[in-house]
């Protein structure tokens, strides 16, 4: 069943009070609900049932207005649903509703849920209505207040959503703990946890004075392992001040991590909860990207207090509104914290390998989507990074003062309330004056624009005229696509390498960067005042999320490569420098050719390597070749073996031209700095990694010395599983050794095991599929962790192309085993496992043929969830 944006309707009854008890048990936990309700005096429906939303709840009692106990003619139960058939229409009224579940029997770790003898919830999107009988959607807002009773002994901590009021004992070594929330909210905001919990706790004081105690809740033999993550709370809770004059308005903010959790982390009005990977650090665990990703996920769900739970979404199409707001949030924080440099390539690198994926595929969306099947499917890189880009052309159209007054304006216009894109939009017109109205078509078009760019100069006129061209292909449901308003940010640069002011015509502002705006199919920029050809430098800081195309020669490239003031086109330059050039190899390489590495990416990179930098986490990416999974989508037919074997060319022939340099590179930054965390330290051990990775491809004794010496004496676990990795991608003596030693040692600590298998799921080495075959016969494994299944299935089918995609189809059919049986326990992480299948279109009918074989499969597979139908079905559409 398919629900679909144009229906929408306010709901029929408003919640303004909710009182929860909880007496809590592994299988048999026992809800008390106490809801006020009235009439929405907005509803325009005719109809006076009460339809309640509930699954897999066993219902024991309802009382309305406290006195009078409804029978079994009152009301009507389905699958997913309460129906009263007669309540007050003209005043407030109560229903008292009791129900039990059991949280042990759910697998699918939405709603109440057990993870390690800890009672959790997940509520978002629609987990609440596991629990109890409820109104479950976001314009549902209302004020919660929990009470949580369980054993002394097994659940000594209890928590719920604000501010704790009460507390006492019980008898039968029972006690309980009263939670009020101040806020109204959705009930998807709403959480739980009880267990054998430590904590971690600290304070922050707010720009207006005010002391919020903060606390970090774990497993108790992960207590030494949230100091990184309460420090990243504190600089979170310090920037929205500074950059969005933002305060916390709670007297305590918690933050749980769970072992079993389906995504990375959840917002819950003032108790987060967290998967352990985005919290547990400690320098022998935890890798510097850990480090980054953990302070970025604490940053985004604490952002999320003002962009999704103070404004919250008034129905799940507009989930774009909290998530891509708050995802630019989030990286813009971690760029001010870390290189906002790096922070961009990563971001950009991610959404055009992945979320370009996404847009020209069969699932493809608008980042507000018009209809779905199960909401918990379009928690997707569109939503959250095409929604961010979105968000950032905002700021880059209006500037940052601009846009800091449209989000002055939209704070101030919804604060308490749940309200669409729309509305933010229409807050960044009103605070700016300006119209946006071709705009926001960037929230109802999918699929990636393609920007095409022609540069004529000439002499005569001193003049640079770009004519750029849009044009955006049809997807499904959408043949026909509008015009996009797309910002692209220009430089110019003469022929020394220095920046030139960019004068456009009918502008001449002397700036060294303009920024055009393309809002129709063809337009031309005309720059003047030009005495010699400058070369453009275009699509700077990747200002809008398109493909650009523009005849470059491998000479202006490399240029760019060397003096482009733009640190991301200064990398992008370099990007497709070693892009061309891999993918005319991979025509060689079809064609039977010999393969032959152009001097100019090796006189490239030699450059590269002779300048001394600051940033040498920007070194390291410098020299990092386009992945397999970004030449994968230039293609038109992908070929992963010719994509591997091409790009390896490059990377060991650039290793056996550039040793010497590489492994002065590697000796030099090689040292001991575990549990350093500045950007110097950082830096170096990504170049050695770096020039590591180089060198092991020469398989040379020397260099896997240099790796088994690393993995053996690291003190942080980035340099001892850069070290693991080589030893496991290349040949090498002592893998198995290696493989081992690293297993005792770290058995006890579930997210170093989860890396353990995921180094071994994305070998590209032979036996790769033979070992992902026993790995998931490992006693360690498990389909009920989330994590273990994507370290393990997820690394072969998304990190490991080359044998995912073999041609006799094993990889296919191995997928498609685990998702069916995945599907049985957990729909949500089974639906999101099958990703990788829908792409059979990109590849040669062989494989097309093999795929779709497997999709089909697990479409007919019995008892197939929503979720998995989904995605299965509109993929073969
Ligand atoms: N709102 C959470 C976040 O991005 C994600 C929750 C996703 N949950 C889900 N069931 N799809 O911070
Ligand atoms: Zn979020």
């Amino acid at each position: 069943q398919t629900i679909y944006l144009k229906d929408y309707q306010v709901p029929d009854y408003l919640i303004h009070t909710v009182e929860l008890n909880f007496t809590l048990d592994e299988r048999r936990t026992q809800v008390v609900s106490r809801l006020s309700l009235a009439r929405n005096p907005n509803s325009q429906s005719s109809e006076t049932a009460l339809v309640l939303a509930g699954e897999n709840l066993k219902l024991i009692r309802i009382v309305l207005n406290d006195d009078q106990e409804l029978t079994e003619a009152d009301y009507h139960i389905t699958p997913e649903s309460l129906i009263i058939h007669d309540v007050p229409q003209q005043r407030p009224f109560t229903l008292n509703i009791e129900n039990e579940i059991n949280p042990k029997a759910n697998t699918a770790l939405e709603g109440l849920y057990l993870s390690n003898g800890m009672l959790c919830t997940q509520c978002e999107a629609e987990g609440f209505r596991k629990i109890t009988y409820f109104l479950d959607r976001p314009d549902v807002m209302a004020k919660f207040t929990t009470t949580l009773v369980g054993d002394k002994d097994r659940y000594p901590i209890l928590l719920s959503n604000g501010n704790l009021i009460a507390q006492g004992d019980d008898d039968n070594n029972r006690h309980w703990v009263t939670w009020e929330d101040p806020f109204s909210k959705p009930c998807y905001l709403f959480a739980l946890v009880a267990g054998q919990l430590e904590c971690l706790e600290d304070s922050f004081t707010t720009l207006s004075g005010r002391k919020v105690g903060l606390q970090i809740f774990v497993e108790q033999h992960d207590i030494d392992k949230c100091g990184h993550a309460m420090q990243s709370l504190k600089n979170a809770m310090a920037w929205d001040e500074q950059v969005y004059g933002r305060e916390y308005d709670l007297d305590l903010y918690m933050i749980v991590a769970v072992s079993h959790f389906n995504m990375g982390a959840m917002e819950n009005k003032g108790l987060n909860i967290f998967n352990t990977k985005f919290v547990l650090a400690r320098p022998d665990t935890a890798t510097d990207s850990d480090y980054e990703h953990i302070e970025g996920v604490i940053g985004h769900e604490y952002f999320h207090n003002w962009t999704g739970n103070r404004i919250t979404c008034r129905d799940w199409f507009q989930l774009s509104l909290k998530e891509g707001f708050t995802v630019f949030r989030d990286q813009e924080f971690s760029g001010d914290r870390s290189s906002k440099a790096v922070k961009r390539i990563e971001d950009v690198n991610m959404l055009r390998t992945r979320q370009f994926a996404e847009d020209a595929g069969p699932l493809a969306h608008p980042i507000r989507p018009d209809a779905y099947i199960e909401i918990n499917n379009f928690y997707t890189l569109t939503v959250y990074e095409k929604g961010a880009e979105v968000v950032r052309m905002l700021h880059t159209l209006l500037g940052s003062e601009g846009f800091r007054k449209g989000c002055d304006c939209y704070f101030q216009r919804h604060d308490g309330q749940a309200v669409t894109c729309d509305d933010f939009v229409s807050a960044m017109e009103a605070a700016n004056g300006r119209d946006l109205n071709q705009f926001r078509r960037w929230y109802s078009q999918a699929g990636t624009p393609v920007i095409h760019v022609i540069e004529n100069y000439r002499t005569d006129e001193k003049t640079l005229a770009l004519t750029i061209k849009q044009h955006c292909a049809p997807t499904p449901g959408q043949p026909a696509k509008e015009l996009l308003h797309i910002p692209i940010t220009v430089g110019l640069l003469d022929k020394q390498g220095n920046a030139i002011p960019c004068n456009l015509q009918e502008s001449a502002t002397g700036n060294y960067e303009v920024i055009l705006q393309l809002t129709a199919a063809e337009q031309t920029f005309t720059f003047t005042g030009l005495a010699e050809k400058p070369v453009a430098s275009i699509l700077r800081n990747f200002s809008a999320p398109v493909k650009l195309t523009m005849e470059r020669s491998l000479d202006e490239l490399a240029f760019l490569l060397s003096y482009d003031s733009d640190t991301f086109n200064r990398w992008e330059a370099g990007q497709q420098l070693v892009g061309q050039v891999i993918t005319g190899l991979i025509v060689d390489s079809q064609q039977g050719r010999p393969l032959n590495l152009p001097p100019i990416i090796i006189d490239a990179f030699k450059r590269v390597l002779s300048q001394s930098w600051e940033d040498l986490s920007y070194f390291s990416l410098l020299l990092s070749l386009p992945s397999e999974g970004y030449l994968a989508e230039q293609m038109q037919v992908v070929d992963v073996e010719a994509i591997h074997k091409a790009r390896e060319f490059v990377v060991r022939t650039l290793a056996e031209q550039l040793q010497p340099e590489l492994e002065a590179l590697y000796l030099d930054n090689h040292r001991d700095e575990s549990g350093q965390f500045d950007a110097g330290a950082i830096g170096r051990r990504r170049i050695k990694n770096v020039s590591l990775s180089f060198l092991s491809r020469l398989g040379n004794e020397k260099v896997q010395q240099w790796s088994t010496q690393q993995f053996n004496t690291a003190n942080n676990m980035t340099d001892q599983i850069a070290a693991l990795a080589n030893i496991v991608n290349y040949p090498h003596p002592a893998k198995q050794e290696c493989l081992t030693l690293f297993y005792q040692k770290w058995q006890q600590e579930a997210l170093v095991i989860d890396k353990w298998f995921a180094i071994q799921a994305s070998s590209p080495m032979p036996d790769a599929f033979a070992t992902v075959v026993s790995l998931t016969a490992h006693p360690a494994f498990d389909l009920g962790t989330p994590n273990r299944v994507r370290a393990v299935i997820g690394s072969f089918t998304q990190a490991n192309s080359l044998h995912f995609h073999a041609v006799n189809g094993q990889g296919y059919e191995f997928l498609a085993n685990h998702v069916i049986a995945l599907d049985i326990l957990n729909p949500q992480v089974a639906s999101r496992m099958l990703g990788p299948l829908t792409s059979w279109r990109r590849f040669d009918p062989t494989r097309q043929n093999l795929m779709k074989t497997q999709l089909e499969r697990v479409m007919n597979s019995p008892s197939i969830s929503r979720d998995v139908y989904e995605v299965a079905s509109k993929s073969l559409m």
